[in-house]
């Protein structure tokens, strides 16, 4: 088949070669953006006496059929044309005649494929923010339940100091509401158009590039045309912001699956989303979890492979930078997969609070209640931790907790423990005095509820 370029050369690739160069495979994602993108385009060229009016309304109404076509999934699109943008332009040709190729007067694919990523990313990255923010608002909804669930708190995943159970939950409320806000930020640099750079050095044609980026309702146009076309770090910025993300629900979906064990039982995930064993009858996996937190693997990968693709590549526009493609969809898919099933998985899970609170209740977590109670009462705070740590392993020979203790064998090794230590060792009293600003005392989680909820 005729290439669109096709005048210089003296023979044609075979047919396997072409596959190889070939983005139309993936890039026919970004028909929509493209067409959109060439609307605005010959519009200007009418609206700058560039094209004569009866040129333009002839292009746009064959944009506009194809546009239909497109969104009925009714077009078909073939490798010899390579990419996105020669199919398209190939169809236009095909449906109103030469005129159609007059559509990329002043314009090369160069500023053209940019411009269709911008679109992209300019449509789709608000709707992670808005799927962040759901989720967002489900996690509030759950914690809100259990402000007063006393749970066990960890580091190094050993029992540390008995906390809120909200307090636990929102901590992914902050997480993700950094993830929103730096989405939201990147936003600027997504809302800046290529359009009009032409290859990479502008055009002679007197467009007006102002004009485009008013019609497309993008805020600025890149002020140099070489920046223009050689620059992916829009899409970088996407990709790193996506694997944050997939960072933190990483981790959010290992505490979900460790909680889900019979060994800590804290919850129970809804069975619309686990899955059974083909062998195991009593088995009920936490596979959504496992898949999210595997998924993170192809977002760090997505980030790594379009750096490692940029990295090397001289000015301006290369032929790797259609690599930038396949990742970014990826990404895309992933990141709005993994929020919409985290959500629901979230929403209807089961807290298992009795199980959390004899938890708490049998373990060395109220230790550092302890000590702080001898250290108030003027005891050096490393003198009453070797005291408590001394209580503490009494208790381990004994196989008891502080609580079971009798006060006279305390008594032993301080005098200053007195009979009221046994209220300030239960943990709901622990919890309930952590009472510093942002700690897990309940008028702190209260509080912290309440300016999540003026976020929302
Ligand atoms: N398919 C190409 C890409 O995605 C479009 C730009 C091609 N430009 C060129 N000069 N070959 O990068």
């Amino acid at each position: 088949m005729a290439k669109l370029w096709g005048g210089r050369f003296q023979k044609s690739a075979e047919a396997w070669v072409d596959e190889f160069g070939a983005s139309i495979g993936f890039d026919q994602q970004l028909v929509l953006e493209d067409i959109e993108g060439s609307v605005a385009h010959v519009t200007m060229l009418g609206a700058q006496g560039i094209l004569p009016a009866e040129d333009v309304a002839k292009i746009l109404e064959g944009l506009a059929q194809l546009k239909q076509r497109a969104e009925a999934g009714e077009l078909e699109f073939s490798i010899a044309n390579e990419d996105i943008h020669l199919n398209l332009e190939k169809m236009l040709i095909d449906l109103i005649g030469p005129v159609g190729g007059k559509l990329h007067t002043g314009r090369s694919r160069n500023d053209q494929v940019a411009t269709d990523m911008h679109l992209f990313l300019k449509k789709r990255v608000p709707e992670v923010i808005g799927l962040i923010e759901n989720f967002q608002k489900t996690i509030v909804k759950q914690a809100e339940q259990h402000v007063e669930t006393i749970a066990p708190g960890y580091t190094h995943l050993q029992r540390a100091q008995p906390i809120s159970f909200a307090h636990h939950l929102m901590v992914y409320f902050w997480q993700l509401q950094r993830d929103k806000e730096r989405f939201s930020e990147s936003m600027k640099r997504i809302d800046i158009l290529p359009l009009g750079a032409g290859a990479m050095a502008g055009t002679t044609f007197p467009i007006d590039r102002l004009k485009s980026a008013e019609l497309l309702g993008f805020a600025d146009v890149y002020a140099n045309s070489m920046d223009a076309v050689s620059d992916r770090d829009f899409i970088v910025e996407f990709l790193s912001n996506s694997a944050l993300l997939m960072t933190h629900l990483s981790r959010f979906a290992e505490e979900i699956i460790i909680w889900s064990t019979d060994e800590f039982k804290f919850i129970e995930l809804d069975d619309a989303f686990s899955t059974g064993s083909s062998i195991m009858p009593q088995k009920k996996n936490p596979d959504m979890a496992e898949l999210i937190r595997g998924k993170a693997g192809r977002a760090f990968g997505n980030l790594m492979g379009l750096l490692t693709v940029l990295k090397g590549t001289p000015l301006t526009y290369n032929k790797d930078m259609q690599e930038d493609k396949e990742g970014m969809f990826d990404t895309m898919e992933t990141v709005l997969g993994s929020l919409k099933i985290f959500e629901g998985m979230i929403r209807t899970m089961l807290v298992n609070t009795e199980r959390l609170h004899s938890a708490v209740h049998s373990d060395f977590s109220n230790a550092t209640e302890l000590a702080d109670y001898l250290a108030t009462k003027g005891m050096p705070f490393r003198e009453a931790h070797e005291v408590t740590g001394k209580l503490v392993f009494t208790c381990i020979q004994k196989g008891i907790y502080l609580l079971d203790l009798p006060l006279e064998e305390m008594k032993k090794e301080s005098d200053l423990i007195d009979e009221d230590i046994y209220e300030v060792l239960a943990p709901e009293a622990a919890v309930r005095r952590r009472n510093s600003l942002g700690g897990t005392g309940f008028e702190q989680v209260k509080i912290q509820l309440a300016k999540a909820n003026e976020l929302l």
